[in-house]
């Protein structure tokens, strides 16, 4: 049996955050709006802003999407794209998500540490017996590709009194994970035959989704779709409750027909839609923000070079704010001089090349600003806001990319 969703509403903290610091003088952050966090420690140069609620609404509003026949799986790998796992996959669940989805066995455990209960799915491949056996110990569902992988854990369940929840991945077109396409009928077959196992579905990945809804990122994904089906109707009959999925977030957006048992959603889960063409098919609210301090002010003439390689040059008498936030913290160098901040609902343009710990804005037009005035690198101030597509169209990255780029020198607020 898998474990149930119950008890995974319980208040969770994650570990060694600025929430945990500023709990521990007494001070729930939650309860306080984030700029007052942000006063509470004036110290404090840069940080991000994860908000659960968000993501419980995207959550909601995907369920409501979905037909009431599938379920919907929150992809928290990579520490929740970087929204920390368990918060996110608590406000996950509580938005309808019924189960989730991990990348590596660290980060299974992690989630069940933290108090949950629902099924965990790991995406990653596991090829040690010991990774598999800690799968048996934690009630991790792993992923298989291979009969080598279904009979070493075959034989590590054997004698342990408990079966093995595990999931056949299929390789579509996608090229990395899976078994062949003609090899699944016989795997799910020879899999059921294994008495330590217990096949709770099998999915596969696609490959184009987030591309255009025409031309070959649409062939593509129909192939892969119809390979899907392909090995569908080759199957065993099967048990009530076996899972069929296919689909990512863009997958989930692009096309119902896609959607199968289940969906597993990442990007979307977050705010973001992994294309332009998607984007209003579902309501979503970004959930993270990043924010730094101005930590110097310098009024400087025409014609000063700015910070590494002059890359920057004023063309007028100018007031420059240094702000505590570089790419050591996630903002990549590639973004130089091609980025603003927002101030006080105020784009202000980013100048010079960022460097490992520190950025420049030129504030000329923001006469207000001081040393300790807060910017907002990524997220919404006033009507202004700035995205991780928006970051990715002038760096060549992707928003998954920026968001899971976030370094652990940036303490991480739950709003
Ligand atoms: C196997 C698998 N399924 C689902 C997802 C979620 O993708 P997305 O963030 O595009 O929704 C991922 C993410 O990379 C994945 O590897």
């Amino acid at each position: 049996m898998l474990p149930t969703q119950q008890g995974c509403r319980q208040a969770l903290a994650y570990p060694a955050t600025m929430q945990d610091l500023i709990a521990k003088t007494g001070d729930p952050p939650r309860n306080k709006k984030p700029e007052e966090i942000a006063k509470a420690d004036p110290r404090q140069r840069a940080w991000i802003e994860v908000n659960p609620t968000a993501v419980e609404a995207n959550c909601r509003n995907l369920r409501r999407y979905l037909s009431e026949s599938c379920a919907l799986m929150a992809v928290v790998k990579a520490d929740g794209y970087g929204h920390g796992a368990v918060t996110v996959a608590q406000a996950s669940l509580l938005g309808g998500a019924n189960s989730l989805g991990v990348a590596t066995l660290q980060e299974g455990i992690e989630l069940r540490q933290a108090g949950h209960k629902a099924p965990v799915l790991v995406l990653g491949n596991l090829t040690h017996a010991e990774d598999l056996r800690a799968c048996l110990d934690w009630q991790l569902m792993p992923t298989l590709s291979s009969m080598r992988e279904a009979l070493l854990c075959q034989n590590l369940a054997d004698g342990s009194g408990r079966k093995l929840s595990v999931q056949l991945k299929v390789d579509t077109g996608m090229s990395r994970l899976g078994c062949e396409l003609k090899e699944a009928p016989r795997l799910v077959e020879a899999i059921g035959r294994l008495n330590q196992l217990d096949l709770k579905g099998i999915y596969s990945h696609l490959a184009l989704a987030d591309g255009d809804l025409q031309g070959e990122a649409a062939l593509v994904t129909s192939q892969q779709q119809q390979s899907f089906e392909r090995v569908l109707r080759a199957l065993p009959a099967q048990k009530n409750g076996f899972c069929r999925h296919l689909a990512n977030s863009a997958g989930t957006l692009r096309d119902r027909g896609l959607h199968y048992d289940m969906v597993r959603v990442g990007l979307a889960l977050y705010g973001h839609s992994p294309n332009n063409h998607l984007h209003g098919k579902v309501d979503l609210k970004p959930a993270l923000s990043v924010k730094a301090r101005v930590t110097l002010i310098r009024d400087v003439p025409a014609g000063v070079g700015v910070s590494y390689g002059h890359r920057f040059t004023t063309q007028r008498p100018s007031r420059l704010a240094i702000v505590g936030i570089g790419y050591a913290d996630g903002v990549s160098r590639s973004l130089s001089g091609r980025i603003s901040a927002i101030a006080d609902g105020q784009l202000l343009p980013q100048v010079g090349s960022i460097t490992m710990d520190q950025l420049v804005l030129d504030a000329t037009d923001h006469p207000e600003m001081e040393v300790g005035s807060i910017v907002t690198l990524l997220g919404q101030d006033g009507d202004a806001f700035i995205t991780p597509q928006q970051w990715s169209d002038v760096s060549g990255s992707i928003p998954w990319e920026v968001l899971c780029s976030f370094k652990h020198r940036l303490p991480r607020i739950v709003i």
